[in-house]
């Protein structure tokens, strides 16, 4: 027997069981492993029935997706192993029960709904979630799933890919039976009732479908899903499956699956899903580092950030402390937070007992009461050095030997704050973004001297938080914020040539950017960099061009949503409208600056502003600021809004090819030559033919 799948007899039923490990994948072997299985149940007369179930914490969590990275560097074929086995396991004469425990996920479903019949434990979950890797189901779920869930069901699975629970399973068709206790037991039991039954075919029922159902679901995909081919090739596949015979409807889908898997949208989709786990690997750092438990939280400030980041610890079930100067700022604070959790009831996200639950966990103090306690303390203090090295300064004499101490400082120098101690090592940056309790992505910034064991902490602690960590180094504006300057520059730039404001955040948003850059301008307020360019306005040199139109709306009193009028004009319900003072401004100030107006393409649009991400990433990488470029993409995807099906910023450029990133790089170059220099990694990689992944091989 294959060592991917164990042959055993219970009585007259032979279980097949998968043991491959983590998630029983449907890697080489497995569907091998589950037709040798098969031949041998057919073969023994005694055997009567078939069980098929997962070893270990899951029934079969999909195809193997590395797989579909082999076929896309062209190593390997496709998936007529899979089709093999699910074709032979339909066609059984002697009863096939899948039962299904943990997930059934994909070809995992698709494996069970060639079963004859599917029993699971309460807590199973399936489902299609093919879509999230930008392919659509290709072992024939498009045409099973309709004729068991029906068509509207099917077709909204495959579409949006969200798991389904068992008891919604069973009450839509796709499981037979829910077990309660022992789940091979309950399969057995089960096998012995049907055993002498002939075993249905999912493929020989007839199913129907509404037109202006699948219409309304590609409506609702072009808003969820905007940008992405997937899901709509999903919806068509199971609309074929109301109008073509089982075979037909097959070979639709075939056809489907492969040009979704051979697009770029896949490649970055796979690259995604990878890079969130990869991320979480820390080179030098293994499992020897045993993370901290934390246990107990205090947060520094209960402003914007300070009170987002309380509600985080709350939401995950961890006692927090949140501390302020005055009783007003305290207020305030905690009436913020009870404003976000009613929103959140409002729109059903949480009930009214979970968040009164978490809103127990958090407690309102002006003293440092209990700090003593904590496992670590978060600080969100105004952005100050002096103040964020005096209030270190008194954690030092506060907390416990062994807690995390960590700021959540968006451009400061980790290290100098760090200094403020005389626990250097126990100092990290946890840079959270805003919304906090919205945002996915958490920027841990490594100092000079944190050590591996509060980086293990860090990491394992962004995790529990529900949100995705990414190590970084300790630079101005670290990663994130670092490579979002000159994308914004160019996005001045272009307004001050001409271009207005809804043409260019319109071609990023085209481009699949979740808002332009000139709206994340508004929204974050423009007087926000403002402050930042006077104070380091002294480091400007002079000859070069800096974007001014910002500056200006500033001096104005314009500084974005918060006056209600920046790049754009907000109405109060905050929608925007063309502000039309801004290209009056631009066009006196181009006059005088000798600014050429010119207007730009869409493409031009999109690569001066997207190029200046990637060349900024590259010359992150290659000061190892970051570990990988596909950091660099987690945090762009999780933190800026870039579309994931285009796998970050530095695998749009893989994919596009570096030699031609570098040719815009160079010609942009030419054109602006104070502003732009290829990065020196961009133009090695460029010029060997190598791309940003293959550099990654050596991540760290
Ligand atoms: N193929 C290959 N590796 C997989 C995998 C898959 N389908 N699913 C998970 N893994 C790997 C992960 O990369 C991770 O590896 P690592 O430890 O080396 O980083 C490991 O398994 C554990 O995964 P998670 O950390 O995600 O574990 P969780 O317990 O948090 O989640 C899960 C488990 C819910 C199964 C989640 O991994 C998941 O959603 N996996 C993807 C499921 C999926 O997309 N299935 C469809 C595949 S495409 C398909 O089936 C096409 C078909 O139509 C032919
Ligand atoms: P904020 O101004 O909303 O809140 C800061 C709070 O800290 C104020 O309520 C203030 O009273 C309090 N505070 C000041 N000194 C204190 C002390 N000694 N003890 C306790 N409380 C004190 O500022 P915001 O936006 O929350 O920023 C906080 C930090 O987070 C800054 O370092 C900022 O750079 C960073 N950050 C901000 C983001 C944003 O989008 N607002 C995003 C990511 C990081």
């Amino acid at each position: 027997m294959s060592r991917l799948v164990s042959y055993r007899k219970q009585g007259p039923v032979a279980v097949l069981a998968i043991e491959n490990p983590p998630v029983n994948a449907l890697s080489p072997g497995v569907p091998e492993g589950i037709l040798e299985g098969l031949k041998q149940a057919l073969g023994d007369e005694e055997v009567k029935a078939v069980v098929l179930i997962g070893g270990g914490r899951t029934f079969i969590a999909g195809a193997d997706i590395h797989e579909f990275e082999k076929i896309h560097a062209g190593e390997a074929r496709g998936l007529d192993m899979i089709l093999h086995a699910i074709t032979e396991l339909e066609q059984s004469p002697k009863p096939v029960i899948a039962a299904i425990h943990g997930t059934a996920f994909g070809g995992g479903l698709e494996v069970a709904m060639a079963c004859h019949y599917r029993v699971a434990v309460a807590s199973a979950q399936v489902g299609q979630p093919e879509v999230k890797l930008g392919i659509i189901p290709g072992g024939q779920g498009t045409q099973r799933l309709p004729r068991l869930a029906g068509a509207a069901k099917a077709a909204g699975m495959c579409a949006f890919g969200e798991p389904v629970k068992a008891a919604d399973a069973l009450s839509c068709g796709i499981m037979d039976r829910l077990i309660e206790g022992d789940l091979l037991a309950g399969a057995l039991a089960f096998a012995l009732e049907v055993s002498d039954k002939t075993p249905p075919k999912a493929s020989e029922r007839a199913v129907q479908g509404d037109p202006a159902v699948f219409a309304s679901l590609h409506a609702e995909a072009n808003k969820r899903l905007r940008g992405q081919m997937a899901p709509h090739a999903a919806i068509d596949a199971v609309e074929a499956a109301t109008r073509l015979p089982f075979r037909d409807g097959c070979k639709v889908e075939a056809q489907l699956f492969e040009n979704c898997l051979k697009s770029d949208q896949s490649k970055g989709l796979i690259h995604a899903f990878f890079g969130e786990r990869t991320v979480a690997k820390i080179p030098g750092i293994g499992k020897d580092v045993l993370p901290m438990p934390i246990r107990q939280a205090a947060v520094i400030g209960a402003g914007t950030m300070g009170g987002g980041i309380s509600m985080v610890y709350a939401n995950a079930g961890i006692p927090v402390r949140m501390k302020e100067t005055t009783q007003e700022a305290l207020d305030h604070g905690l009436a913020t937070i009870r404003k976000n959790y009613a929103n959140s009831v409002k729109r059903g996200r949480f009930s009214e007992e979970f968040v009164n639950e978490r809103l127990r966990l958090i407690t309102p103090q002006l003293s440092y009461d209990g700090f003593e306690q904590a496992d670590i303390i978060v600080e969100a203090v105004f952005e100050n050095m002096a103040l964020k090295q005096q209030v270190f300064t008194e954690l030092d004499g506060i907390a416990k030997p062994d807690c995390v101490l960590a700021s959540n400082t968006s451009t400061l120098d980790i290290d100098a704050i760090a200094a403020a101690t005389r626990r250097p090592e126990w100092v990290i940056g946890h840079h959270f973004f805003s919304p906090a309790n919205v945002m996915r992505l958490l920027e841990i910034v490594r100092g000079k001297q944190t050590s591996r064991q509060v980086i293990a902490t860090s990491m394992d602690l962004a995790r529990k938080l529900r949100k995705v960590g990414v190590l970084v180094g300790n630079c101005r504006g670290f990663a994130g914020n670092r490579m979002f300057a000159p994308y914004c520059r160019e996005s001045v730039f272009l307004v001050e040539e001409g271009n207005a404001p809804e043409r260019v955040d319109g071609a990023l948003y085209e481009f699949g950017m979740a808002m332009g850059p000139l709206a994340v301008q508004d929204l974050a307020g423009l007087d926000v960099g403002w402050r930042i360019r006077k104070e380091f306005r002294h480091l400007e040199k002079p000859g070069v061009r800096y974007a001014e139109l910002d500056t200006m709306l500033c001096e104005r009193g314009h500084y974005g949503q918060k006056t209600g009028r920046g790049f754009f004009v907000y109405d109060e319900s905050r929608k925007a409208s063309s502000n039309p003072e801004v290209m009056a401004l631009a066009k006196e100030y181009a006059a005088k600056a000798g600014i050429e107006q010119r207007a730009a393409s869409n493409d031009e649009i999109i690569e001066r502003c997207v190029y200046a991400l990637i060349n900024e990433g590259a010359r992150l990488l290659e000061e190892g600021m970051a570990l990988g470029s596909v950091d660099i993409d987690i945090v762009y995807l999780n933190g800026y809004g870039f579309p994931a099906w285009r796998g970050g910023p530095m695998k749009y450029a893989d994919l596009a090819g570096l030699k031609k990133v570098h040719n815009k790089v160079c010609e942009f170059q030419r054109r602006f030559p104070d502003i732009w220099q290829p990065a020196p990694l961009l133009e090695r990689l460029a010029e060997e033919g190598a791309t940003f992944s293959s550099y990654d091989k050596s991540r760290g």
